[in-house]
């Protein structure tokens, strides 16, 4: 494996036996594994789970990693292209890029959205332009439109859970946030249910809908996989039946780039914060996914997060156990 940018670029089956890895790593661990492997990590936007379940994952595995990103004692960082470099920063990230790639045998990239252009965001032009800085093999730690490690996490969460592939029934629910967020973890999650062959349903109020290419490509694996994707701003409806509630904040896409435009439309959905009432018609023992960072009471309510709906720590901790095997197959073979 020379990428691993996209969960839709490897087949149902390739996905299924790098979760077979996932689970022998599991119960057979190979502490020497990755022995004399580094694993470069650039991270431009922040995190806490992908940069800690990376490092762990390298550690498990017995190589090593490193990290670098802006907030480190590094020079200033500059990342437009075409500049005259006369400010604060001394350094350009087409040199960084390189230098960090030739340290290790992979390189793990984190660059969110800049959220001004649709169209820009959907090519991922700005992760692909910094992919093409490194020639080592490359992870997508989050663009911004791809999730990968995120979506393997959660496929590998449900099958854990024993939650049924064809026939469960997947809610991707928009949520409340006092920011518009990027459309990473949404889009990567709509495929990778539909790639699941799940019943998927994408629950938002109206300006939030996902970008048609997105829902086409949802569309596409769903109908390959023996699932269904439809779209909703009817709740009720949605969770009928649902085995799992997935809740995300994204920009509005009628709005995108438009601050205020999208902060006008969100002002008045302050009551799309997932509590016990939206469970009403769905399955018993409907479950609350979530990527985390979560905000409490704002996203979601307490009662949930707390109580056994939720399993955002156990998608937590399979980020680690699912990467561990990208790496695998990635570094060893
Ligand atoms: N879910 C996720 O990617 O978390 P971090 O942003 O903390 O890495």
């Amino acid at each position: 494996m020379k990428r691993f940018n996209d969960l839709t670029d490897f087949s149902t089956q390739e996905i299924k036996s790098l979760l077979k890895l996932a689970s022998r790593l599991e119960q057979k661990p190979e502490p020497r594994a990755l022995e004399g492997k580094v694993l470069s990590l650039l991270f431009l936007s922040p995190s806490l789970r992908t940069l800690a379940s990376f490092q762990a994952a390298m550690s498990k595995l017995g190589g090593s990693s490193f990290v670098i990103s802006p907030d480190m004692s590094i020079h200033g960082l500059e990342t437009r292209p075409g500049i005259v470099m006369d400010g604060e920063a001394a350094e350009h990230i087409r040199e960084a890029v390189p230098v960090i790639a030739s340290y290790g045998d992979a390189i793990g990239i984190r660059a969110f959205a800049e959220r001004k252009n649709l169209e820009q965001d959907l090519a991922d032009r700005e992760f692909e332009s910094l992919a093409s800085l490194a020639n080592v093999p490359l992870i997508n730690m989050e663009s911004a439109i791809q999730h990968p490690c995120q979506s393997l996490a959660d496929w590998k969460t449900m099958d854990d859970l024993k939650i049924p592939s064809n026939g469960g029934r997947f809610v991707l629910s928009w949520a409340y946030h006092p920011k518009a967020l990027p459309l990473a973890v949404p889009s990567s999650t709509v495929r990778m249910a539909a790639q699941r062959g799940m019943d998927v349903v994408v629950l938002r109020p109206p300006g939030f809908e996902l970008p048609s290419k997105i829902m086409q490509d949802a569309k596409r694996l769903a109908t390959e996989n023996g699932g269904n994707v439809s779209e909703t701003d009817n709740r009720h409806e949605a969770m009928e039946g649902a085995n799992v509630i997935y809740a995300k904040s994204w920009s509005s896409t009628s709005h995108y780039g438009d601050r205020l435009g999208d902060q006008a439309l969100r002002e008045n959905l302050l009551d799309w914060c997932v509590d016990e009432p939206w469970f009403d018609n769905s399955r018993e023992d409907c479950r609350f996914m979530h990527c985390l960072p979560v905000r409490r009471g704002v996203v979601v309510a307490d009662r949930i997060l707390d109580g056994p709906r939720s399993v955002v720590i156990q998608e937590a901790n399979n980020r680690m156990k699912a990467q561990m095997a990208v790496l695998h197959r990635m570094l060893k073979g």
